[in-house]
């Protein structure tokens, strides 16, 4: 069963020339997509920078119109995990507020809430003690944590990882993706994850797209597009970054 299938998603931005002088012309962020991801499984999206991943992400999200095409979605519990948690925390408010903002919306008691954000902090693996802090008081990696933890609390079906660890030191990135991978299996989510690095895409995802200038010029199981890739440009960014570690 799918819980996502984008068909035949189109997204075209205007190119300016200059300030109030019109569109140039149009630039085709996604030009006809068509993807499905299954229950429970991981779709890894990959393509260079600029392709149109992000795009992608936000529309499924619902943040951002397409143009054309249509997006259907077996639930309405859905979740974002961005590249940078620095950005996406805000810094004034202690980690205590950042995880319960969401439940307290929920109109849920203190308690449970408290409960609830005390499992998360161990789910996550990171102490009590943080929830006192701010965020520019944590590490990259721990920063992350707290994204994901406030990400869980909210239950979320589908969760889309835009570049999840794309800003993390090479070790942190294993750890953090070790503990996606743990709460997938917890909580039977579906992923999209979306990474421009082939290696982290293979270590999390069963399928893959991949996209080159705002089309999905590749899909199938990512074993065998790995071993047997079929388009040009997905042996081209096989062979650029496997190549080296094969
Ligand atoms: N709001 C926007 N307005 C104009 N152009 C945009 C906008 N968002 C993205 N783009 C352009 O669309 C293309 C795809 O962007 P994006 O989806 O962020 O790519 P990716 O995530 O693969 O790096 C890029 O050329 C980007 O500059
Ligand atoms: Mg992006």
């Amino acid at each position: 069963m799918n819980m996502v299938k984008c068909i035949d998603i189109k997204k075209h931005f205007p190119i300016r020339r200059g300030y109030l002088k019109g569109a140039a012309g149009f630039l085709k962020a996604l030009d006809g997509v068509s993807i499905e991801i299954e229950k429970g499984k991981t779709l890894g999206l990959v393509g260079e920078s600029g392709c149109g991943k992000t795009t992608l992400g936000k529309i499924i999200l619902g943040i951002i119109k397409p143009d054309s095409g249509r997006v259907e979605l077996e639930t309405n519990k859905l979740q974002v995990i961005f590249q940078d948690p620095h950005n996406s925390l805000d810094p004034k408010m202690r980690v205590k507020d950042i995880l319960s903002e969401g439940l307290i919306l929920n109109k849920e008691s203190k308690e449970r809430i408290g409960g609830k954000i005390k499992d998360a902090l161990d789910l996550v693996r990171l102490p009590q003690n943080a929830l006192a802090r701010y965020p520019h008081q944590f590490s990259g990696g721990e920063r992350q944590r707290i994204a994901i933890a406030r990400a869980v609390l909210t239950e979320p079906e589908l969760v889309v990882c835009d570049e999840p660890v794309s800003s993390l030191d090479i070790t942190i990135q294993l750890q953090i993706l070790e503990l996606l991978k743990d709460i997938q299996k917890r909580f039977s989510m579906t992923y999209l994850f979306i990474s421009h690095d082939l290696r982290v895409v293979r270590h999390m995802a069963e399928d893959i797209a991949v996209m080159q200038h705002g089309r999905i010029v590749e899909k199938g199981p990512t074993r065998k597009v790995y071993s047997e890739p079929s388009h040009p440009y997905t042996k081209i960014l096989l062979s650029s970054v496997l190549g080296i570690i094969k």
